[in-house]
């Protein structure tokens, strides 16, 4: 399997080394030649003991024309759709993972995106790793087997402080020198932690309360050096089915929290990504009043390796799968809640999304 990812940063080197373990021919493509020698001299090395002298790092204009079978786009959400849609365009693979956010909250491109890659024939996906990773997984076969009861209310928070990035970036001197110091970018705490947002719908899509239809947020912006950010986003939403939940990012807290709760009649399912040093978990209590709770260990490798996997079977299957976790219509979901919440910020009221309006601005009222 060839794949060629573009950007050598954090995104690229997690997904190169995920590939490589499954001994696919991987190319690493960045249009910043430090990038490249970083990826080489520092990040893979750091990350995991050594270089691979396999992985091939070059300029983007020297593989522009070379068939992939798979092409990550791992470059800041204000670059993805012009990679995507060039790729699309000049030499489509079977199938493309974009990192989220999938672009800017302005949906400029987005709808357009789609209708490019059904024409091209590509399954394009939307790198919310979580939704793919084990314990997600042991959630939803708990959730199948017990229910809960009727829904009353899901709840989800993405709340890290954004330090550990910039740790991981020395060369930035702060969220100015980045996309991340702007919202409109496709950063901030709505962009940055927009995990929170997908995997509210994930377990929305689970649990049968179709799509988000109302927003209203509640954001704390800042401006600083230039950089004009939301460092904390509140939004209460209403699914299509009627059930109230509260979504909250922030790139204040620390230490961290991610986690869902899903609330029933019956019981409530809990869901926490690094519930202890190294470990995520599962806890549910089911209408019998029985608690269960299972702890699944891993690695930050193991945050990337099911997606990788996902990707990996998406390309021998060879055609788009509608019900991929990860599919673009679930990034693109995502995308209009984002937009949503920033219309409701500056207008100060809620935002209603119609389900069925497609994926531009159009969509809201
Ligand atoms: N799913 C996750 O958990 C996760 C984790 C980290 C990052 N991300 C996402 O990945 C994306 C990148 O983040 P990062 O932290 O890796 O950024 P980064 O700054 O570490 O790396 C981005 C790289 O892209 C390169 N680049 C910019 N424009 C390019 C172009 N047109 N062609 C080729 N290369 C180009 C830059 O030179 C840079 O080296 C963001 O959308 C971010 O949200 C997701």
């Amino acid at each position: 399997m060839r794949v060629k990812i573009f950007g050598a940063g954090s995104i690229g080197n997690h997904l190169a080394h995920g590939l490589r373990r499954r001994d696919a021919e991987v190319t690493i493509c960045d249009v910043d030649p430090a990038a490249l020698e970083r990826t080489r001299n520092e990040i893979y090395p750091e990350r995991y003991g050594a270089f691979d002298p396999a992985i091939r790092l070059l300029p983007v204009a020297d593989v522009a024309d070379e068939a992939f079978d798979l092409v990550v786009i791992g470059t800041p959400p204000d670059s993805h759709l012009a990679i995507a849609r060039e790729q699309l365009e000049r030499a489509a693979p079977r199938v493309m993972v974009i990192e989220k956010p999938l672009c800017t909250p302005d949906l400029a491109g987005a709808a357009e995106l789609r209708d490019a890659a059904a024409a091209a024939g590509t399954a394009v996906c939307v790198g919310y790793n979580h939704t793919l990773t084990a314990h997600t997984r042991l959630a939803e076969q708990w959730l199948a087997e017990q229910p809960l009861g009727s829904v009353t209310t899901l709840v989800a928070g993405f709340r890290e402080h954004w330090g550990g990035i910039f740790g991981a970036h020395p060369w930035l001197s702060g969220p100015k020198d980045t996309y991340l110091g702007y919202t409109e970018r496709g950063g901030g705490a709505l962009g940055e932690h927009s995990h929170a947002i997908n995997i509210w719908q994930h377990f929305a899509r689970a649990a049968g309360l179709g799509p988000i239809v109302e927003v209203q947020a509640m954001l704390d912006s800042v401006e600083e050096d230039g950089a004009r950010y939301d460092r904390i986003a509140q939004l209460s939403v209403r699914s299509e089915s009627g059930i109230v939940g509260q979504i909250v990012q922030d790139v204040v807290t620390k230490p961290s929290r991610k986690w869902v709760r899903l609330q029933g009649s019956e019981g409530f399912l809990e869901w926490e990504v690094n519930v202890a040093d190294g470990e995520d978990g599962v806890r549910m209590q089911s209408a019998d009043g029985e608690t269960r709770e299972e702890r699944v260990q891993k690695t930050r490798p193991d945050d990337f390796q099911p997606e990788v996997d996902h990707l990996i079977a998406l390309v021998e299957r060879g055609s788009p799968d509608p019900d991929s976790p990860i599919a673009l219509e679930r990034g693109l979901d995502t995308m209009l809640v984002i937009a949503a919440a920033l219309r409701s910020s500056a207008e100060g009221r809620s935002v209603r999304i119609d389900p069925r309006g497609g994926y531009g601005t159009g969509a809201l009222s």
